[in-house]
């Protein structure tokens, strides 16, 4: 098929607001947009203003009423318990009423917040579902980050409530949910007047009769009354969630996306990216803790009438590398989405993709990866070994729907591996030099985007509109800063190489080395220290601590490593990976004392690199070098 997609972003280019207007057709209404956009509310414009709807409804009330009340709308599989469940859109309906009526009881209306702390379970949509319904807004914590990161977001939202789970299952290990939560409770200045916590059968929380609830009695009991709650109309630009991601140094700064920009975006990319027909099954391979969860796992299958996956598993290990093929041809997966680091994981177990020829992959389409760059050896692999287009695609938290890829849906355009393609529609991406200047093609600059932003992306950051305003749109007047580096070539294909700020990609996790300095120097015997993302065969990235101890200290330095190295897991949790700290008698600086990062990073990656010219001490360079060494790290 020729693709359209030179028509479709030329038609969106010369009048973005038909465009959108016609977009906005496919999401049913309780009172239509007054206007499409008005460039005149918010930090650089609202999108779909006076319009009335509902996220819930569009996802569960319409569906059933137009006929898909007995599709299977969720498949939760998961190997990690054994456990397969298929859920249709009447059945989850049915669920999310009820627990809406469980949360209005509770006291939780329209514009509340509440906290979902859940692993990978059907209920955490609901939990999602729910907030929806009654124009809550949630903010969903992955499950991998420690008792202070959830405590700071508790604080942060202020929210009413938080609903959660006995435990989390990795593979091999159960997670026990519940002192995380009231660790994180206790810490934070803010306090919840409820838990939720639904109960799993392999590990059982104990509940505290002031302020916990036990899910599934409360859902039951919600039932028998026979609740009815309908689906509360809100603001196209209510918002919808909040979703904290890390920031540069310091604070993670609470992503809002709205209601009604955010379902017009999804259901177009659904459809016109993705190449997702109502009815298909499709799988988003990520967690429901990250942006893809929300937009890929919930949100966007279920607008579109589609069948989603959530999986409770690893691309390997549970129980090997084979997992993805199983999956795909037990439910008849079309398309996958999922991160590189994935697919480093499987290659690294089967080199040869041998476990594929044990499936029945027929029904298989295609495979959509992002989260991190996708290295072309990577992307290679997986075309050879699955015979389907591998399609980059690259976007972030803040904007909650891809900014460019190969759009299947239109037809898809020729791969040059290693880009993430073109912009869709909505995107005008432009590289800028540090002053602000447009760069010619091919040359390496921060990619920034063409304001207003599309429908879908963020708003404004959670009571930090100031934060949002410096650190996203006054670098470049006009433009939002994506904070990432990268290049345009002559056929307009976008490349994504690396960030411009303190964000590591730790396996498609965004981290930031900024909040592990800050942990790091917590510890007592740590005068200074730095931070650096090394690079790693399976994770892209993964964090390492360079620490200079305290003059006076004399206890053994690989203790001193042991205890940041427990104090990085403590606080910020087992998703930052963080195993490496290194204690080193000082750090490289410039004479205006400037730690050298970039410098050390090189070192540390076998990378070329040229002694700056303005260090304070050569020397110290080659002492970082050697403490490398002795690690097996650099040359
Ligand atoms: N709850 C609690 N702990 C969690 C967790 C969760 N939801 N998710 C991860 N962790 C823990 C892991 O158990 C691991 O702990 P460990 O240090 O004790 O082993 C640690 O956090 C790091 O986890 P992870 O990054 O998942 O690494 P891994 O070595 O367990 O697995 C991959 C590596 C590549 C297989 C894995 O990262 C993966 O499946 N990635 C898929 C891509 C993805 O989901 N990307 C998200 C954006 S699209
Ligand atoms: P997150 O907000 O967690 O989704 O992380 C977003 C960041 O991940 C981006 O700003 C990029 O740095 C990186 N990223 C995501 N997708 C890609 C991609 N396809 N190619 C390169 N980098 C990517």
């Amino acid at each position: 098929m020729a693709s359209s997609y030179s028509e479709v972003y030329g038609a969106w280019k010369d009048d973005p607001e038909a465009f959108w207007a016609r977009a906005a057709e496919e999401i049913a209404w309780f009172r239509p947009p007054e206007r499409v956009f008005d460039p005149d509310r918010g930090v650089y414009g609202h999108w779909y203003t006076g319009g009335e709807t509902n996220t819930c409804f569009n996802c569960l009330d319409r569906q059933v009423a137009e006929g898909r009340a007995d599709q299977t709308a969720l498949i939760y599989d998961s190997p990690v318990t054994g456990v397969i469940e298929h859920w249709t859109y009447g059945a989850i309906l049915e669920e999310v009423v009820a627990l809406a009526a469980v949360y209005r009881d509770l006291g939780i209306g329209k514009g509340d917040r509440l906290i979902i702390y859940m692993p990978m379970i059907p209920q955490a949509a609901f939990a999602m579902l729910a907030a929806a319904r009654i124009g809550a807004v949630h903010s969903v914590v992955f499950g991998g980050f420690a008792a202070n990161e959830l405590a700071t977001r508790i604080s942060d939202s202020q929210a009413k409530l938080i609903v959660s789970a006995s435990c989390g299952i990795e593979a091999g290990r159960v997670i026990a949910y519940k002192p995380l939560l009231d660790a994180a409770i206790d810490i934070s200045a803010h306090k919840p007047d409820h838990c939720i916590v639904f109960q799993r059968e392999r590990l059982q929380a104990d509940l505290r009769s002031d302020r916990d609830i036990d899910f599934a009695s409360a859902v039951g009991e919600a039932k028998r009354k026979g609740a009815e709650v309908p689906c509360t109309p809100v603001l196209a630009t209510d918002p919808l969630y909040v979703l904290y991601t890390s920031g540069t140094i310091g604070q993670p700064k609470g992503v809002v996306r709205d209601n009604g920009g955010h379902m017009v975006a999804l259901k177009w990319s659904m459809q016109n990216f993705f190449g997702v027909k109502a009815g298909e099954v499709f799988w988003a391979a990520s967690d429901i803790g990250w942006v893809v969860g929300h937009s890929y796992i919930v949100y966007g299958p279920l607008l579109n009438g589609s069948t989603s996956i959530l999986y409770e598993g690893k691309p390997i290990g549970t129980p090997d590398a084979g997992a993805y093929w199983r999956v795909i041809e037990q439910h008849g997966v079309t398309k996958l989405f999922t991160a590189p680091t994935a697919f480093r994981a499987i290659r690294k177990e089967d080199p040869q993709g041998e476990l594929i020829a044990n499936y029945d992959l027929s029904a298989f389409k295609a495979l959509f990866l992002a989260g991190e760059r996708a290295d072309p050896d990577t992307v290679a692999w997986a075309e050879t070994k699955l015979g389907v287009p591998v399609i980059d695609n690259w976007w972030q938290t803040e904007t909650g729907w891809p900014v460019a890829g190969n759009p299947i849906g239109l037809g898809l355009l020729p791969v040059k591996y290693g880009s993430a393609a073109v912009p869709l529609p909505g995107y005008d991406v432009q590289v800028l030099d540090d002053a602000g200047h447009p760069v010619t093609a091919g040359v390496l600059g921060n990619v920034v985007i063409k304001l207003p932003l599309p429908p879908g992306c963020l708003p404004t950051f959670w009571n930090a509109e100031e934060r949002f305003r410096e650190g996203c749109l006054a670098e470049f007047p006009g433009y939002y800063r994506t904070a990432d580096a990268g290049y345009i070539d002559e056929d307009g294909y976008i490349f994504i190489m690396s960030r411009t700020d303190d964000i590591i990609n730790v396996a498609g996790h965004r981290l930031s080395t900024g909040s592990m300095e800050e942990i790091c120097a917590s510890h007592a015997d740590v005068a200074e220290c730095a931070v650096i993302g090394i690079a790693d065969p399976i994770k892209g990235q993964i964090p390492a601590g360079f620490l200079v101890i305290n003059a006076n200290v004399s206890r053994e330095t690989t203790d001193i490593e042991k205890e940041v190295v427990a104090l990085v897991r403590n606080r910020l949790g087992p998703v930052a990976a963080f195993k490496t700290a290194i204690c080193v008698k000082r750090l490289p600086k410039t004479r205006s004392g400037k730690i050298l990062r970039g410098t050390m990073q090189k070192i540390a990656d076998r990378e070329s690199w040229k002694m700056p010219a303005t260090i304070d001490d050569p020397a110290v360079l080659e002492e970082i070098s050697l403490a490398l060494k002795a690690r097996g790290i650099g040359d």
